[in-house]
């Protein structure tokens, strides 16, 4: 594509993202120092610019839109294809982001390599030279047929290879590594990012091919700086697990073509993502017979009912402020538990040391959660164990009584469907009348209640 030749230069802060026609040592919006970089931008548009589409702007009625020009490609991996709500729309940029080594990847390699029969994937990588993707479609065992590797960091190449290879997915891995000649700074700085993810979208909606860019996430949780890529791509996954378990969840945060309600379950092997079909059984997979504070949890991530354990353990502290650790769930829900236990409940935790744990690596964030991470705290602190076969679900007021969640029914069907025998729900929300399920549903207005019904003998 011959570039336009009449250009302006602006300057965009690597910090902020803010850009200013010229150089000043200190950002104007955001105060840090030095971070201005020179970008060469078409004497037309802005760097900001994102994509306009034809240079023609006529109105259509609604009506008359057709959607039929927005096909998916669906992937063999029917997680992947959930989580983007039914395959990649034809044209679309989506980003998978996460942390280094989380897997990204991987999972990248596998998609390349699902496109279909007689079609081409372009895998363009600015991390590994193509004997590494090589060493790792082997040890992945993937179907290579049609598969390109490209190993590049320099934007235009990448988007030249793609105009003549005229491949059905094209993956970048990742838009860190990537840099665009007119800009002057580093790879991996936001003017950097921007410019290329915008060159990116641009050929990704011109050519009507999709796009995958796999990005970092930085310490604070942003995507390569202040948010920039969120705003410009169509679909945002995050990649999550815990580095020492293996699994992997695949999250949709952002998606223009579906619902973000989305989640994937995978399962890192040795032979790399392998799809999770039932992420309950697997997650309470490994639940011992005694359990003593241990409890099943009905969670929902997005729309689908995952069951989940939750383990506590308290013991007598020898500091003079006792230690709490959450491990998987939120701090502060977890220190609201103990307070409501202690006041409203009499199971008084206020000199011991507490650790909450959320098996499996998963991180649970749902208040819902709450009623299944009292019991395990009661449990241990009075010593007495829990029935291996209950299950609990329901959100814990300040004043003792067990609030509503959303779904209940689905969670109370999950829990049915594996084998679980016993679940206490928020009592306000059970209805007497509903049809009978073979597991036993235990209905509590308070947390004295659910208590007395998990651990009678206590
Ligand atoms: P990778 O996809 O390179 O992560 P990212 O691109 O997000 O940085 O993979 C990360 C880890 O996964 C790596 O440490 C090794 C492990 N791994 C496996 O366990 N099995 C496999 O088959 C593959 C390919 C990787
Ligand atoms: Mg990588």
């Amino acid at each position: 594509m011959p570039r336009q030749t009449k250009t302006r230069s602006v300057f965009v802060c690597d910090s902020c993202g803010n850009e200013s026609s010229k150089w000043e040592g200190r950002c104007s919006s955001c105060g840090e120092w030095n971070t201005l970089g020179e970008m060469k931008v078409s004497a037309k548009r802005s760097a900001t610019g994102g994509w306009t589409g034809s240079t023609t702007a006529i109105a259509t009625p609604l009506a008359e839109v057709s959607t039929e020009s927005t096909p998916r490609m669906v992937f063999s991996s029917a997680e992947v294809n959930r989580v983007l709500g039914g395959g990649i729309v034809s044209g679309s940029l989506a980003l998978v982001a996460g942390d280094p080594g989380i897997g990204k990847s991987t999972l990248l390699l596998k998609l390349a390599s699902e496109t279909g029969h007689g079609t081409k994937a372009l895998y363009a990588t600015g991390e590994e030279s193509a004997a590494q993707i090589k060493m790792r479609s082997n040890r992945m065992n993937i179907q290579t047929d049609g598969l390109y590797v490209l190993p590049a960091t320099n934007v235009d190449q990448v988007i030249e290879q793609a105009q003549s290879l005229k491949p059905s997915l094209v993956i970048i891995d990742s838009i860190q590594t990537m840099f665009d000649e007119s800009v002057s700074s580093e790879p991996g700085s936001v003017a950097q990012i921007r410019e290329c993810t915008r060159r990116l979208l641009e050929h990704a909606k011109s050519s009507n091919i999709p796009m995958i860019l796999s990005g970092h996430v930085t310490k604070g949780g942003d995507i390569a700086g202040p948010r920039i890529m969120e705003h410009m791509v169509d679909v945002v996954l995050h990649m999550e697990g815990d580095p020492v378990s293996a699994w992997r969840l695949l999250r949709a945060m952002k998606n223009r073509f579906g619902s973000t309600n989305e989640v994937g379950v995978f399962e890192m092997t040795s032979s790399g993502l392998k799809e999770v079909e039932d992420p309950s059984a697997a997650f309470i997979a490994e639940r011992g017979t005694e359990s003593i504070g241990s409890v099943v949890i009905a969670t929902l991530e997005g729309t689908r009912p995952l069951l989940a354990e939750v383990q506590a353990l308290t013991s007598a502290s020898m500091l003079p402020t006792p230690r709490r650790v959450s491990s998987g769930m939120d701090f502060n829900r977890m220190l609201l538990v103990c307070a409501v236990l202690g006041r409203r409940a009499g199971v008084n935790v206020g000199g011991q040391d507490i650790v909450v744990n959320v098996t499996g690596g998963l991180h649970v964030s749902e208040p819902a959660s709450d009623l299944g991470v009292a019991l395990t705290i009661a449990s241990s602190a009075r010593d007495v164990p829990l029935s291996p076969g209950l299950a609990a679900v329901g959100e814990v007021g300040l004043s003792g009584e067990v609030r509503s969640v959303p779904q209940l029914d689905r969670r109370i069907a999950e829990a049915d469907r594996l084998g679980l025998n016993r679940i206490i729900v928020p009592a306000r929300q059970w209805d007497k009348n509903a049809k009978s399920k073979s597991i036993e549903v235990v209905p509590a207005s308070t947390i004295r209640q659910a208590l007395q019904a998990a651990l009678p003998r206590a």
